[in-house]
């Protein structure tokens, strides 16, 4: 199923944008984030302790706007790999969710 998940302008604030779907009656939070002229969708769970990433609303960048930040306990994550590159989940990844560009708009084939 297609699913316009939010706009370009979204992203202006923060970089990114939460999305929680519906997903088989419960609640499956994404979130897409812009970077370097890219923009690409992740699951929004950390893989040190499947927690969400962000403790306020689309705040998903760290202090240097170059990398994302699990704020429970510190990871920092590639934004384009989603590779962790420092933190307790080291050498682990979030999990892609596949987003695509269509205008101003950010689609999910996969919602
Ligand atoms: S839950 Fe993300 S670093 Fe621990």
């Amino acid at each position: 199923m297609t699913l316009v998940l939010c706009t370009l302008s979204d992203l202006d604030a923060t970089g990114a944008k939460e999305i929680v779907l519906d997903k088989d009656g419960g609640r499956s939070p994404v979130f897409v984030v812009r970077f370097a002229d890219r923009v690409v969708g992740y699951v929004n769970s950390c893989p040190h302790a499947r927690l969400p990433l962000n403790w306020r609303e689309d705040a998903f960048f760290d202090i240097s706007n170059t990398l994302l930040i699990c704020t429970s306990h510190g990871a920092h994550f590639d934004p384009l790999t989603g590779h962790c590159l420092r933190g307790p989940c080291k050498g682990q990844s979030l999990t892609p969710y596949p987003v695509r560009v269509e205008g101003d708009k950010i689609i999910s084939d996969a919602a």
